[in-house]
């Protein structure tokens, strides 16, 4: 297919074809990676600004390290050492930035939309690198690249997201790229963290722990949001382990085969125990690992990349 975004702000308006094709670039980036090491040219002269006005470990060095490897170069922006702490409006910051010739902006930020915002604003192109509980569409891609890689094709595949899915901009990008791709996504937790209205998502609510994890070939963790306790969500994170984290009984009711994901960070002891997270079953690490190849295909697709300039 010929990729014609400019930007990636949402996985819900990318096609099933879309996916297909930033994965198979992917693959051929992985590829590449695992060969004699050196540089890759696709985006030799580039400048890439990481705007990152949230915290952020995994995608803000998977980005760095996929812009690097493409041969780009890379800013950070330094959010506690930056005219943001003078008052200067995220618009002027950005058109600073562009102004400054750089070639690509990949934002993180605590509001949803403001991805969007700058897209319309600013003439290069802006990735998604999580906004508020809305979007964060290469963790969706990474997770969903993850799971093919290690179950092929995910129509009909039982899929158990487990958690926090209310707040969370990671189990929206998964729910959007699963479900155009056929899998069967039950989400799951206490009925503060996973309203009905989820449903809507074309997804099975429950609230029931061994249904839902019962057979499942992936179960998906989420980070426990520790202010969601103060906001009421769960009267104590001792209560939510109790009923909801995952153990190794519990882990016996999945798919012999299932794997068991997290995007990060981890509370260990909270939402899994640490025997399950450094298991045989955890693909946990091979997430981030798959994070700079799939970052990579983002960049280069949306930088113009033809297939002609691939490895
Ligand atoms: N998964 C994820 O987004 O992790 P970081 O917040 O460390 O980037």
């Amino acid at each position: 297919m010929t990729w014609t975004r400019k930007h990636l702000l949402a996985l819900e308006e990318l096609s099933l074809g879309e996916i297909d094709h930033i994965h198979a670039t992917a693959r051929v980036f992985k590829k590449a990676l695992s060969g004699p090491p050196g540089k890759l040219s696709a985006l030799r002269g580039k400048t890439l600004v990481n705007l990152f006005l949230e915290p952020s470990t995994r995608t803000r060095i998977s980005f760095e390290m996929a812009a690097k490897r493409l041969g780009a170069d890379t800013i950070a922006f330094d959010a506690a050492r930056s005219s943001t702490t003078k008052g200067e409006s995220l618009r002027d910051t950005a058109e600073n930035i562009q102004a400054l010739k750089a070639d690509m902006i990949v934002i993180r930020h605590s509001a949803s939309g403001a991805p969007l915002y700058l897209s319309n604003i600013l003439g290069i192109p802006v990735i998604n690198a999580g906004d508020g509980a809305h979007a964060h569409p290469t963790q969706g891609l990474l997770d969903t690249f993850t799971m093919r890689e290690r179950l092929g094709s995910m129509r009909g595949r039982k899929v158990a997201i487990l958690g926090d899915i209310l707040f969370s901009r990671v189990a929206r990008s998964n729910i959007h790229a699963l479900t155009k791709m056929g899998a069967a996504v039950t989400v799951v937790g206490p009925s503060t963290l996973v309203p009905e209205t989820l449903a809507d998502l074309g997804v099975t609510v429950s609230h029931d722990l061994k249904s839902a994890l019962r057979d499942a070939e992936v179960v998906m963790l989420l980070r426990i949001q520790h202010e969601r306790q103060a906001a009421g969500m769960f009267p104590s994170l001792g209560e939510y382990t109790a009923l909801f984290g995952l153990n190794k009984e519990r882990a016996s009711w999945l798919h012999p085969k299932a794997i068991i994901m997290h995007p990060g960070p981890i509370n260990r002891g909270v939402e899994i125990d640490s025997d399950l997270a450094d298991g045989d079953r955890s693909v946990i690490l091979e997430q981030v690992t798959n994070g700079i190849a799939v970052r990579m295909a983002v960049l280069f697709l949306c930088a113009g990349g033809q297939k002609k300039n691939l490895p």
